[in-house]
């Protein structure tokens, strides 16, 4: 156990070889942990659990370190598995435990461990627990990231412990913010809204309006992820605002799939003409690269530039793949335009522009197609396109 303020401390399991999170969905290219907290006052509590493989080393552990009888209340702030896991192995061992959780948490956690005598109690925005010292006082996080999302603060300690928001996928050795590599965190930190919050921008920022009302005297936010923010903790929860608020740099991010090179080398024929205007351009190759460090960049760029051959009438796999998962993230503010090469059929560019207007993309030029092999005279074109876009980007 770690001590963050008297007798609060972190319980969780540090998890360096994940390397996919949400099934196969998300990379985590420096695993992860699942901060779980425990406080000793008059009663004892525990802040969520972790996730269900690590359940009997953590279970046993933690027993050891506290005495699993002696606990008085478990506090769920989301029922997912990576934090609820544990959940039924604890009751077990522990059958009348009280779990506190949100309204909509009751549900979830009924309809994910299908308990039969569970007491589990229902809190909201501003109820508090006792505790002796130290009281908890709840914040009903709707959609960041679940429906059931929820936040504790501890007064006295004036420990937020937030959950999934403000977490980062980053095992490290250390606890708190200030002693890692901070371009690791905060690279890991925007890896995680992009992927996981973006989606959820609109309600980020409601509730960190509406937390902000509360006027908590937050001296430390410990999500359920990553680091602790103990180092001015206020400088993730500014982050989250810009973040929230359609986000972007002056960048392009080109992104293309390619049989034989054809479309490669329209690829980089744009880059070019983008580049000439002076905006930082980057080409992935996205049967190549990672899914989630894709959509961190589209998250980031101010232009998406997209491209694939035709193949069957449609588009090659992994771009059709990436485009659903772009469809589900609700970007905002953001200019495209299509292009692709075909053979006796065309296609691609009008399936990809179509794809990115119902992703919310703004499409600012025609898209670019050819047969076959671009000529010189294609290449060209790409690079006058590419110039324009930039300009575009510049405005
Ligand atoms: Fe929504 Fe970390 O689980």
């Amino acid at each position: 156990m770690i001590e963050l303020k008297d007798n609060i401390f972190w319980v969780g399991v540090r998890d360096w070889e994940l390397k996919r999170f949400h099934g196969e969905e998300l990379s985590t290219h420096r695993g992860s942990t699942y901060n779980a907290y425990l406080i000793r006052d008059e009663k004892t509590v525990l802040i969520d659990t972790v996730w269900s493989p690590f359940k009997e080393s953590w279970l046993d552990w933690l027993d050891e370190q506290v005495n699993l009888q002696t606990l008085d209340y478990v506090v769920i702030n989301h029922s997912e598995e990576d934090h609820a896991g544990c959940l039924p192995a604890l009751m077990e061992k522990v059958p009348h435990l009280p779990i506190y959780c949100s309204p909509h948490g009751t549900a979830a956690i009924e309809d994910h461990f299908h308990p039969e005598s569970w007491d589990i109690r229902k809190v909201r925005t501003g109820d508090t627990l006792d505790l002796g010292r130290y009281q908890l006082q709840f914040v009903e996080m709707p959609m960041l990231h679940w429906p059931d999302s929820m936040a504790t603060f501890v007064t006295n300690a004036n420990i937020l412990f937030s959950n999934d928001a403000f977490g980062q996928h980053y095992a490290t050795s250390f606890l708190y913010n200030d002693q890692v590599d901070q371009a690791e965190l905060y690279q890991e930190a925007l890896k995680y809204y992009a992927n996981i919050l973006t989606p959820f921008s609109a309600q980020v920022k409601r509730k960190l309006n509406e937390i902000k009302q509360l006027n908590l005297p937050i001296e430390i936010i410990a999500p359920s992820h990553g680091v602790v923010w103990r180092d001015n903790p206020l400088q993730i929860v500014e982050q989250y605002n810009l973040w929230a608020n359609d986000y972007q740099e002056k960048a392009v991010l080109i992104l293309y799939d390619t049989m034989w090179g054809a479309t490669r080398k329209a690829a980089e024929a744009i880059a070019a003409g983008v580049e000439s205007q002076g905006i930082a351009t980057k080409l992935m190759h996205v049967g190549k690269a990672d899914q989630s460090d894709i959509i961190t960049e589209i998250f980031k760029a101010r232009g998406l530039i997209f491209g694939s051959p035709t193949v069957n009438d449609g588009i090659m796999s992994a771009a059709a793949g990436l485009l659903e998962s772009i469809r589900g993230m609700r970007f905002r503010n953001k200019q495209a335009f299509a292009f692709g090469s075909y053979g006796w059929s065309g296609g691609s560019a009008g399936i990809i522009e179509q794809r990115l207007t119902e992703a919310g993309f703004e499409i600012v030029l025609e898209p670019l197609k050819w047969r076959y092999v671009p000529t010189s005279e294609v290449l060209q074109k790409a690079k006058i396109l590419g110039t324009t876009f930039g300009e575009k980007i510049k405005e």
